[in-house]
């Protein structure tokens, strides 16, 4: 029996379980992807380290499992950087990894560098590197960057700590120290997690600012676990945001996109991040088919920052690799449907990419797209103009009942330019990345439809819809090899 749930262009696990994306680096042609993985199982357990590369970010070849817990404690989320200058001692151009310990709920962060590739990996016999002030039982999840430049910058370290992110400075990646923290704005309502800091230029620049990401494990806009992010200044010691405290910005309105990650040293200068396709919610009862394996990652989005009239805002957008998988392709423009039509009538699949520009017409109250279609199923990503909100509804996507917050409508603030619509969705079997007004919102969702909804619609509701232009690709499979 062929898995039904399996993402054919997203990346899963070979077997077992998966979480937050861990130690993303370029070296030397290869992109590196580690994983919080359980190999024995198919849900959490004493996390391990699992590892592929990619040469494309889109073809992946599983490698051995990189780092396995010990009797320092299991293996938790973190990151990786190249040590181009040996500022560690460890060798030229190491690859060092930086995870958390957590034994008894008791956590450090730590080392372990390879010379070879990332094949190999060594844990440093000087662990911990950094242990937790008092009563300070979260503190995990260390992001490593440089700053500044390479004959004067130093490296900073992100790490979660509590409902705060602290961060520490070095200039040999084994000594750190205290610099400053970050907390009291956004969303408290779950522990705070997996930080991600970055520059980005604002409109392409030469403007720029600084970018932190934070996971939290519940109060999501979706319910459940989220990703906020706030937007300020890096001064190489400590954050500071420029919108008020009470500003919460979500990176994602759905409900899977969590603990995502950016790749460093991407070698054409692009901020590309990539999330866990789930949910703590309910990520440890999702069906799993005739494999044994669980949960995906969202793709691989390039980040920017663009100027809108609320404030600088955070753009996702699928990267331009993904586009090597279009196959077949229909395009459709400037036509206009009415509310008995169905454009995409007879289209079929389960793997697939639509990019739309729509354009309601006066007595229009929602149009949309009806997305693996069967005989009693369906997953509705449509746009509501009453409301001026973007809404996935999957309540009737598949197997919903394997918990109780799974069926659910969620729903985004979302305003039309220039009374337009522009969506980009991507299907794969089991996941939905919905990115609107060229990637100012994202949506990411997982479904478990029937291996026969394979219908797709196009409907408008009350009156007409202008398809200024609309396009679906059928997408084949990435290699996993
Ligand atoms: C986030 C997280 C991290 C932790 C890891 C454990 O999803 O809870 O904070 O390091 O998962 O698997």
């Amino acid at each position: 029996m062929t898995d039904v749930f399996r993402p054919g262009y997203h990346f899963t696990p070979p077997a077992h379980w998966m979480n937050d994306p861990n130690g993303l680096v370029f070296y030397d042609g290869e992109y590196h992807l580690f994983y919080q993985h359980h190999p024995h199982s198919n849900v959490w357990g004493p996390m391990h380290w699992g590892h592929a590369v990619s040469r494309d970010l889109v073809n992946w070849q599983h490698l051995p499992i990189a780092l396995v817990p010990d009797e320092q404690g299991m293996i938790y989320s973190g990151s990786a950087v190249v040590d181009w200058e040996d500022t560690a001692g460890f060798g030229k151009e190491a690859l060092v990894i930086f995870f958390t310990y957590n034994k008894n709920y008791y956590e450090t962060q730590n080392l372990a560098y390879s010379l070879d590739k990332g094949r190999t990996w060594t844990k440093y016999e000087g662990n911990s590197i950094l242990t937790p002030p008092p009563d300070t039982p979260d503190f995990r999840d260390p992001k490593v960057i440089w700053y500044g430049s390479r004959e004067s910058g130093h490296w900073v370290m992100s790490l979660a700590a509590g409902r705060s992110i602290r961060f520490y400075t070095s200039s040999n990646l084994r000594d750190w120290e205290f610099s400053g923290s970050f907390s009291g704005h956004g969303s408290a309502d779950g522990v705070w997690e997996t930080p991600d800091l970055f520059e980005l230029p604002v409109d392409g620049g030469p403007a720029t600012r600084w970018v932190l990401t934070v996971g939290i494990g519940n109060g999501g806009p979706a319910g459940g676990s989220a990703t906020q992010y706030f937007v300020g200044g890096f001064d190489g010691m400590t954050f500071h945001s420029e919108n008020p405290p009470e500003a919460t910005l979500w990176a994602d309105w759905g409900a899977d996109f969590y603990a995502p990650q950016s790749w460093s040293d991407e070698p054409n200068g692009r901020r590309i991040a990539i999330a866990w396709l789930s949910n703590w919610k309910y990520a440890i009862f999702t069906p799993t088919a005739a494999e044994d394996w669980r949960s995906a990652f969202s793709v691989p989005r390039e980040l920017s920052l663009r100027r809108t009239e609320a404030g600088i805002r955070l753009v996702q957008r699928p990267i331009a690799e993904l586009e090597s998988l279009r196959g077949e392709h229909r395009h459709w423009e400037n036509i206009i449907v009415g509310p008995a039509q169905n454009l995409l009538a007879g289209l079929e699949g389960y793997q697939y990419e639509i990019i739309a520009e729509l354009e309601p017409e006066p007595n229009t109250t929602e149009f949309g797209f009806s997305l693996r279609v069967g005989s009693d199923e369906q997953t509705v990503v449509k746009y509501e103009l009453e409301r001026c909100r973007l809404v996935i509804d999957r309540t009737h996507s598949g197997s919903v009942d394997f918990h109780a917050d799974f069926a659910a409508v969620h729903a985004a603030d979302l305003a039309l330019r220039e009374n337009r619509l522009r969506l980009r969705i991507l299907v794969d079997r089991s996941t939905l990345d919905v990115f609107a007004q060229d990637g100012l919102l994202s949506m990411t969702e997982a479904i478990f439809p029937s291996a026969g909804s394979r219908g797709m619609e196009l409907f408008t509701t009350g009156g007409g819809l202008k398809v200024r232009r609309l396009d679906v690709y059928f997408m084949s499979a990435a290699k996993f090899l």
